[in-house]
């Protein structure tokens, strides 16, 4: 058996208990044993749920249980989750996360901590809710340089620009359907002001890359200024109006920015609709590569956290190589995208 232990129960959290409950059939046969929820780190209770008995409000039961070889984080946000996470690997547990705002911030730092301690820091739920991305670009496409990545990364803005669109629901309401969803941050500024756009298109490049990149430096501007004047306009062009984060690697500079954008209906994003991601990889030997899917929401978020969880209890005794270095890449401002 396998005692891991999962730091905040809200959607996404809740959501990696129910898949691991649900196929825990398919899961133990792929990591070889069962794997077991021991704790369950959150500062409320759960009266009636499934997990109440396993509700501990202190992290350090679960930083000093040797029998806890992973630590899940879907807490968000970077405080607490910066220091629990650093000190779970540095008491050498693996940790998967789909936060991130801490990958982005504290990446490169947690990295290189996983290595020196033989552990494993995993965050394919970082990126594109359940759309497998963040792997694919060092495992499948390792044999790419890859040039451009341009997509629609944020389940949120891209069901509120839909709902104004094609439903002519106003703003606020489709933000406060996308938040009952499950879609939105605790805090949905992040999402509507372009910084989980920001956020995941820095991830996106530093996989690709292999260097960190600063997304404190990217260009970002959200869809808050978006109004049915742009939509009718839109429309009238034969056009949507979609929130992209772009990013070209040339040269070892990244040029990058994260914007709402028209595009016509021959763009392969323009059907991108709803809650869904697309996300355009260009390596300069396959050309232009296409991830489609759920970009948000419960489960789907929560089976990309679950696919880390085996990746790593497969690989309980050593460090997967994955990630990036410390060499910073400069980032500039990019005026045109080539898809
Ligand atoms: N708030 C994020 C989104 C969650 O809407 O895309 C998934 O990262």
């Amino acid at each position: 058996m396998r005692h891991i232990a999962v730091m905040g129960y809200g959607t996404i959290g809740s959501g990696v208990v129910e898949v691991l409950e649900r196929n825990k059939e398919i899961i133990a046969k792929r990591v070889g044993d069962e794997v077991d929820v021991k704790y369950v780190l959150d500062l409320r209770e759960f009266p009636g749920d499934p997990a109440e008995d396993k509700i501990v409000h202190d992290f350090s039961v679960i930083e000093k249980d040797q029998s806890v070889s992973m630590v899940i984080e879907t807490m968000g946000g970077l405080n607490p989750a910066y220091p629990f996470v650093k000190a779970s690997l540095m008491a050498g547990k693996h940790v998967a996360t789909s936060n991130k705002a801490l990958v982005a911030a504290y990446g490169t730092e947690l990295l290189e901590i996983a290595k020196e301690h033989n552990v494993n820091f995993f965050f394919e739920a970082s990126v594109g809710g359940g759309i497998p991305v963040i792997r694919p670009l060092y495992t499948a496409l390792a044999g790419e340089v890859v040039e451009e990545i341009t997509g629609i990364l944020n389940g949120t803005t891209n069901y509120i620009l839909t709902k104004m669109d094609k439903a002519g629901e106003t703003f606020e309401t489709a933000l406060r359907e996308a938040q009952e969803l499950g879609y939105a941050e605790r805090n949905p500024e992040a999402d509507v002001d372009g910084h989980d756009t920001c956020r995941k298109i820095a991830i996106l490049t530093a996989m690709a890359t292999g260097h960190e990149v600063n997304y404190e430096h990217i260009y970002t501007e959200g869809i808050t200024k978006i109004t049915d004047v742009d939509f009718r306009y839109a429309d009238a062009m034969g056009t949507s109006v979609k929130l992209f984060g772009s990013s070209r690697i040339q040269d070892g500079t990244v040029h990058a920015f994260v914007a709402p954008v028209m595009i016509g209906k021959d763009h392969p994003l323009y059907s991108v609709n709803d809650v869904y991601n697309g996300i355009l990889v260009k390596g300069n030997m396959l050309g232009t590569s296409m991830f489609y899917g759920c970009g948000a929401g419960k489960l789907p978020t929560a089976s990309a956290v679950v696919a880390d969880i085996i990746e790593a209890l497969k690989n309980q005794d050593h460090h997967v190589e994955m990630g990036w270095d410390s060499e910073n890449l400069t980032i500039s401002a990019m005026n045109s995208i080539s898809f």
